[in-house]
């Protein structure tokens, strides 16, 4: 096992039975968590990239099965800020120091492709990185948002073993969103994905081909969380992924593609005190703290528990920031562009 994540550590390469081994062995936890911290050391450095994360509508179309927000949830107050609130939320998060913000939203009908562009033009006139997270669109959409100026989008594949996919989402095709994250490719957008951890019947050999699929797709980030029952959802009576699995899935995806961004994710928080703190001393090179402002954080509840919800934008920064320091990392000052990236569009 030892020399599997040695081979790993140089080589960057592991086959799915290889994955599953070390997925399922737990008495190499610490040898594996350590050897992924190394990898992002040498490839990514100490720097800790910050991503504002506003989340600007809870509104959605879709009926992932997991997911709070999923249209059949009539539990959820509804929400849609508009575009001069979303910029002030912006400018907020600029003048704590963010040099990226992320818009997230369910997959929302509420916005046209012209307000959508209208918001990512205002908000590169403040000279920052802006990521997307609205989901599934057309070729034609999304080459719209980065002529306006996106850089970065974020479509999680959640899963790529198709009968667990179809389970999680009967409405939806896996195809289209395979289709989707070549699409953003093709267009030059940092690309990130990622999946969840532990949803109900997903077993370690899919845990293992969605890591293998990261690095056939190329992904500049991977954001990788464990699932939280939400009892507003069909999965409420489900268990649920563990914070140690999800780490673990987080560690492999380090060790095979060394160069590329990965978060600490909410989620992991969520399970553990001080899951992102782990999560960065374990592969991960990127925090994404709450910047929504005001009533909207509590309503944006795609899973219970959600961290800092009470919390405000500047509170949440100058917290983070104090624990990155305390371990001995810096902030990065920079935009933030992967250097998985930088070397791909070379
Ligand atoms: N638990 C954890 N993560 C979830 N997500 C959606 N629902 C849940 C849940 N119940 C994740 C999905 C989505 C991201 C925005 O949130 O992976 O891509
Ligand atoms: Fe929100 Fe710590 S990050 S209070």
């Amino acid at each position: 096992m030892q020399k599997l994540i040695q081979k790993a550590e140089k080589n960057h390469i592991l086959n799915q039975e290889e994955i599953k081994s070390l997925l399922e062995n737990s008495s190499i936890d610490d040898e594996l968590f350590n050897a992924a911290d190394r990898v992002r050391e040498k490839y990514v450095g100490n720097e800790v990239h910050l991503r504002a994360l506003i989340e600007f509508s809870n509104t959605c179309k879709q009926h992932c099965k997991y997911c709070g927000l999923r249209l059949e949830n009539k539990k959820l107050d509804r929400y849609n800020i508009d575009e001069e609130i979303i910029f002030k939320f912006v400018e907020k998060a600029v003048s704590y120091g963010y040099k990226t913000v992320v818009l997230q939203s369910g997959e929302s009908n509420s916005y046209s492709t012209e307000q959508i562009i209208n918001i990512i033009r205002k908000i590169k006139s403040l000279n920052i990185s802006i990521t997307l997270s609205i989901g599934e669109k057309t070729f034609k959409e999304y080459e719209e948002y980065k002529k306006a100026g996106a850089d970065r989008y974020l479509l999680r594949i959640e899963t790529t073993d198709k009968d667990l996919y179809k389970k999680m989402h009967p409405e939806m095709d896996f195809e289209n969103r395979l289709n989707c994250l070549y699409n953003l490719k093709k267009l030059n957008y940092e690309v990130g994905t990622g999946c969840l951890v532990g949803l109900p019947n997903q077993s370690l050999e899919s845990l293992s081909n969605d890591i293998l699929f990261f690095k056939e797709l190329d992904a500049d980030m991977i954001g990788i969380g464990p699932f939280i029952p939400n009892p507003n959802t069909p999965l409420k009576n489900e268990t649920g992924g563990s914070f140690n699995l999800a780490l673990k899935v987080m560690a492999v995806t380090r060790l095979l593609l060394p160069d590329i961004n990965i978060p600490a994710t909410t989620a992991m928080e969520t399970l553990n005190s001080n899951g992102r703190i782990i999560a960065l001393k374990s592969g991960a090179n990127v925090v994404m703290p709450n910047a929504t402002e005001g009533i909207y954080r509590k309503k944006y509840e795609i899973y219970p528990g959600k961290i800092c919800v009470n919390d405000t934008p500047e509170k949440c920064s100058i917290c983070i920031n104090s624990k990155i320091i305390q371990i001995g990392r810096t902030i990065s000052q920079s935009h933030g562009i992967s250097n998985h990236f930088i070397n791909r569009i070379k």
